[in-house]
């Protein structure tokens, strides 16, 4: 087992690519902190968790809160005693329009989700994981960050701010046992999030969702969409031993698109 008798807090792994880290996580032995806004679907996954062996906790959070991700990282040490991994995967499209159409409010919620919260979570855990000598964080981003699709102009920031994130918070780990890395998905067609994504897309081209996915798909190398379970496999080998000499990197699994 690779994550044996670590902790992760995992953030929006009510669904999506965070339930699927969660579930790997676990199957490799770490104890997983769950949350997300969504009480039904946290306590589903952590019942698919627990009947599988594993140790889930959960607790509800809006991360755009600041008291809210400090309750978040306060439970997990609660409940399981330490933080050894932090994975900041919670997060929402939000509005598909052009900048001049970009209401300033929902704006200034996606960079919070993604990118605020991902900065004080970082900053509450770290101290531990600087006391202890080790400690990992991975930041999941986006193709979003590295390429360039309209209407998404919020989206795109936090993730690219996001990866600006991981060098500083790497830079400044480095030598104190601390990793930092950054996922970059391209499309992951099962989830809501791209779901809802797809569809708003379709209907503003005037194509039907099958046309605009295959459109998209059509631009990849491989020609397909990635699954979770893939990304989850990319998170579980950068919060492992198996990636100990890899910081302040972010790792494109988007099946040959973005290529630094
Ligand atoms: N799917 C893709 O194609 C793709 C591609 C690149 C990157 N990503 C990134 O991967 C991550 C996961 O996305 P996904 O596709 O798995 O989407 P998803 O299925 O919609 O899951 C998103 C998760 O984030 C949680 N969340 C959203 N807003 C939150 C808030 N304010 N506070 C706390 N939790 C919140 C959601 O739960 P609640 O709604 O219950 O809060 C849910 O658990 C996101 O950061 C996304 O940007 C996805």
């Amino acid at each position: 087992m690779l994550l044996k008798n670590q902790v992760a807090l995992i953030t929006g792994s009510g669904r999506g690519i965070g339930r699927a880290i969660a579930h790997l996580f676990a199957k490799e032995g770490a104890a997983v902190f769950l949350t997300a806004r969504t009480e039904k679907e946290l306590a589903a996954v952590a019942k698919e968790i627990s009947d599988g062996g594993g140790r889930p906790e959960y607790a509800t959070a809006d991360l755009t809160q600041e008291a809210a991700c400090a309750h978040v990282v306060a439970t997990t040490r609660e409940k399981f005693g330490r933080i050894d991994i932090l994975v900041n995967n919670a997060g929402h499209y939000g509005p598909v329009v052009p900048v001049e159409e970009y209401p300033l409010a929902e704006f200034d919620k996606v960079i919070a989700v993604h990118l605020r919260a991902a900065f004080l979570l970082s900053k509450l855990a770290l101290p531990e994981m600087y006391e202890r000598g080790s400690g990992v964080i991975l930041n999941i981003s986006s193709l979003s960050a590295k390429a360039a699709y309209a209407w998404g102009s919020a989206y795109a920031a936090a993730k690219a701010g996001m990866l600006g994130l991981t060098r500083v918070t790497a830079a400044e780990g480095a030598r104190k046992g601390v990793r930092v890395n950054a996922i970059c998905p391209g499309p992951v067609t099962e989830t809501q999030m791209s779901k809802e994504l797809g569809a708003v897309l379709a209907k503003k081209m005037g194509v039907s969702a099958e046309e605009q996915l295959a459109g998209f798909l059509n631009g990849l190398l491989q020609g397909r969409a990635q699954t979770a379970d893939e990304i989850a496999r990319a998170a579980l080998f950068l919060c492992s031993e198996q990636s100990t000499a890899m910081t302040g990197q972010s790792i494109n699994v988007d099946g040959g698109v973005a290529f630094y």
